[in-house]
């Protein structure tokens, strides 16, 4: 692999699939660390009876090869072998394969393949079906054009694509500063973490603002990270916070926070932001911070998981920061405008045959599911 961008996004989902795989392909807090397994893959099941709608065909043969790009813990792939005779599933994180593998239902006709390259492991005109949802919006816009480039190498003309991507954002209308003002309550939060470590905070924002907080006005839980007072690392985690919520109402958010790589001690600060507008800080609403010891640990032993960190009863210390510097990373969200997606797949001959709106991408995006019908053109990207 030579391609940096790509190495940030294996790097994150590497860690992902190490420390809480099934909560990283859902974020919804009944499957931190593996629980509610059953609902987590009938969700697949739900899933893919609702995109074989789309899909809008039932002549595939008994020996279709479906692929599942982005296949983390295998949630989309073992619903796929319920309709097709072989499902290959691919994915970037060799910890979510190790995942997948380890709960195989169907090791004669379900195939797992790592790949960490910008290309797709398959002989040109090799495969019948590929279908992939909430990963392309984890990737940065030119591997997902390059990927969408294989994809109509690798499937036969007359197979299709199936594919959930973002189109945009639509641009986010500033609250008045009256409405900006929250109460942040930690609930649990690491007290001490391994350098680089990820881990989970907990936290009760209630709107303390004079009117309601609308949906898709891309308000999210956030933080950085001070030391001595200076910031050390800011912008971090993101998540969220879910709306329409009331003046007075309370909503549980939970962020993943990944902490400093030098050892030392630590402010893990909480604030709101509303993307592209501002922080809330800086709009004087107070930030939470809470101290967090960096501890490196000896040997080459695993970083605990970060939900093992021991938990504390949180003092907090309410104060206004001002100070904005730059840098941070997590899970990231990107999208490709529909017009472009679709004067792609035109160009090079293919057929769109539905492009859907989609909530999968969550209700700051609209996004789509894309049905392409593949063509004869002949593309032979290398
Ligand atoms: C949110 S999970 C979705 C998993 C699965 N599609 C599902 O719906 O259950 C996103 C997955 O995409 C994978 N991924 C991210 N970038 C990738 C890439 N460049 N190539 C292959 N897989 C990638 C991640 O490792 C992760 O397992």
């Amino acid at each position: 692999m030579n391609n940096t961008e790509l190495e940030g996004v294996r790097d994150v989902w590497e860690h992902l699939g190490a420390t809480d795989p099934y909560w990283a392909v859902l974020t919804e807090d009944e499957f931190h660390g593996g629980e509610a397994r059953a609902r987590f893959f009938d969700s697949g099941r739900a899933e893919v009876a609702g995109l074989l709608k789309v899909l809008d065909r039932d002549d595939w043969p008994e020996d279709t090869v479906a692929v599942d790009f982005g296949c983390g813990v295998g949630r989309i792939s073992f619903a796929l072998a319920e309709h097709f005779g072989t499902v290959v599933g691919v994915d970037v994180a060799a910890s979510m394969l190790a995942e997948a593998r380890a709960n195989n239902p169907f090791p004669e006709r379900v195939r797992f393949v790592h790949n960490d390259a910008s290309t797709l492991p398959f002989e040109d005109d090799s495969v019948d079906l590929v279908v992939t949802v909430i990963t392309l919006q984890h990737i940065p816009p030119s591997l997902t054009l390059r990927y969408l480039l294989e994809m109509i190498r690798v499937v036969k003309p007359g197979g299709r694509l199936l594919f959930q991507l973002p189109s945009h954002m639509p641009k986010p209308q500033p609250l008045p500063v009256t409405a900006c003002r929250a109460n942040l309550t930690p609930v649990n939060a690491p007290r001490v973490l391994a350098p680089g470590e990820s881990a989970y905070v907990e936290v009760d924002v209630r709107n303390d603002g004079d009117r309601a907080w609308p949906t898709g006005q891309l308000l999210n839980l956030g933080n950085h990270w001070f030391s001595g007072g200076e910031p050390r690392q800011w912008d971090d985690g993101r998540m969220a916070v879910p709306g329409p919520l009331a003046p007075g109402r309370t909503a549980r958010v939970g962020l993943r926070v990944n902490a400093p790589t030098e050892p030392g001690e630590h402010e893990l600060v909480l604030d709101l932001v509303q993307e592209s507008v501002a922080w809330w800080a800086e709009l004087g609403n107070p930030v939470v911070r809470l101290p967090v010891s960096v501890i490196a640990t000896s040997g080459a032993a695993p970083a605990p998981v970060a939900d093992a960190a021991p938990e504390v009863e949180v003092e907090v210390e309410v104060e206004v920061v001002e100070e904005p510097p730059a840098g941070g990373k997590s899970m990231q969200m990107h999208g490709i405008h529909k017009d472009l997606v679709v004067g792609l797949f035109e160009q090079l001959g293919c057929r769109v045959l539905a492009a859907v709106p989609d909530d999968r991408a969550g209700s700051d995006w609209v996004s789509y599911l894309y049905a392409v019908e593949i063509g004869e053109y002949e593309l032979r990207l290398r």
